[in-house]
């Protein structure tokens, strides 16, 4: 593999979403530089058909690619169920990172009854119910769509009583079931984690974004791709995007 060193590397999300991931990156990998593209012209992608979320990871990937990246990070679990098996099979010799609920540290923590909050795109993907099949000996997995929350997240609403209605709505019957354990199997919801926090009582909670990066990191160290600078940089992608989503993640990347 002929991987420049100092390339990008690309985060690709339907939205502010892959934000939350592409900071696990930076706090890993501060010398990088990352280039980032939010497809917030088409998003939310988890309520589209899979086939639609295929051609819209692929339309990303390939602009990161073509841009210059060396690799590409899928911080989307919506694109990651879609795309990732089909991408790597097309792109067998590039650095494809995806996302997945992280149901197996909630596991590995002694939990056993533990409710999965994704898009709907997600949780009826065949990657999705393969997972669940594979670890459902281990525990029991309760699978909590959650259409609506990207969108009340992309506009910024994160606390408040609007917030918490909803997602008393989501998680108050699983809770009832004996729910142990929550993962956030979409890289928007860490950006509502208090509120989440707050109305599931304080189960504990997973998300996968510092797993994200240390594969990330792993595959570009083996790669002999890793960047010897002092400190990298955040670049966003410009396609279209609406000035409110730029506004925004400029304001999430600089908060860091
Ligand atoms: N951030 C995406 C995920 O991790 C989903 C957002 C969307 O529905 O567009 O699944």
């Amino acid at each position: 593999m002929n991987l420049q060193k100092n390339a990008p590397i690309g985060v690709f999300d339907s939205g502010l979403g892959g934000i939350s991931v592409l900071r696990e990156l930076q706090a890993l990998m501060p010398a990088e530089d990352f280039l980032y593209f939010g497809d917030d012209q088409n998003a939310p992608y988890g309520v589209r058909p899979e086939d639609e979320v295929l051609s819209l990871t692929r339309a990303g990937a390939e602009r990161l690619f073509g841009a210059g990246c060396k690799a590409v990070v899928l911080a989307c679990n919506t694109a990651t169920a879609a795309a990732v098996v089909p991408l790597r099979a097309l792109w067998s010799d590039r650095i494809l990172v995806g996302a997945e609920p992280a149901i197996k540290p909630a596991i590995r923590d002694g939990h056993r009854k533990i409710g999965v909050l994704a898009t709907s795109t997600t949780l009826s993907s065949r990657r999705f119910c393969d997972l669940a099949r594979t670890l459902g000996g281990e525990a029991k997995i309760f699978p909590i769509p959650a259409p609506g929350l990207v969108e009340l997240i992309e506009a910024r609403i994160w606390s408040g009583a609007e917030l918490e209605n909803f997602l008393h709505g989501l998680l108050d019957g699983p809770i009832s079931n004996g729910v142990d354990a929550l993962v956030l199997g979409c890289t928007h919801y860490p950006f509502v984690r208090d509120a989440i926090d707050a109305v599931s009582g304080g189960l504990p909670l997973y998300d996968g974004n510092a797993g994200i990066a240390r594969q990330t990191r792993r595959l570009l160290a083996e790669a002999g791709s890793l960047r010897d600078a002092k400190q990298g940089s955040v670049t966003l992608l410009e396609c279209g995007q609406s000035a409110d989503f730029f506004r925004l993640a400029r304001e999430l990347i600089s908060t860091e």
